[in-house]
């Protein structure tokens, strides 16, 4: 059957059981059911990558967003937007570029992270990433 992501998942296609090699929490999620072929492509398949085993080999590239702050600090749209990626365990997420210094860059509304603040606005955005 061909996927048409211009319709949701059927209901029927929703489970709330992780993926087999989910150490999630135990919190309620729905996971889209993928049919046998699907399933049994290498897309899906696990990947050891350094420490980390990903769940499957599809990996979000770093995109620059530009939601920050006019002073490059992350808001919540930020940890709303890698929360939502890395919803599904032992998916890996690149983050957008940051800038080290301020002589470094000059790109508007990046989230930077040299000042205290901008720190801190990333210390809010990792951990609602990391799910291992
Ligand atoms: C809107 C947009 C924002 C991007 N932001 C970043 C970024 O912040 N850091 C980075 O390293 N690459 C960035 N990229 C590059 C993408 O990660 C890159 O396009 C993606 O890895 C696919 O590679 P390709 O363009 O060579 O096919 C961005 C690309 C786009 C289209």
């Amino acid at each position: 059957m061909r996927w048409d992501s211009s319709q949701p998942a059927p209901v029927s296609n929703l489970t709330s059981s992780p993926p087999k090699n989910s150490t999630s929490p135990t919190t309620t999620r729905l996971y889209t059911k993928m049919s046998s072929s699907t399933e049994s492509s290498a897309l899906f398949t696990p990947l050891q990558v350094g420490r980390l085993t990903l769940s499957h080999r599809i990996v979000l590239a770093p995109l620059s967003r530009s939601r920050a702050t006019k002073d490059h600090v992350h808001t919540k749209l930020a940890v709303d937007y890698y929360a939502q990626r890395s919803s599904f365990p032992g998916s890996l997420l690149i983050t957008e570029a940051t800038v080290i210094h301020p002589e470094a860059g000059a790109y508007l509304h990046a989230p930077y992270i040299y000042t205290d603040a901008q720190v801190q606005a990333w210390k809010k955005v990792c951990p609602v990433s990391i799910r291992w």
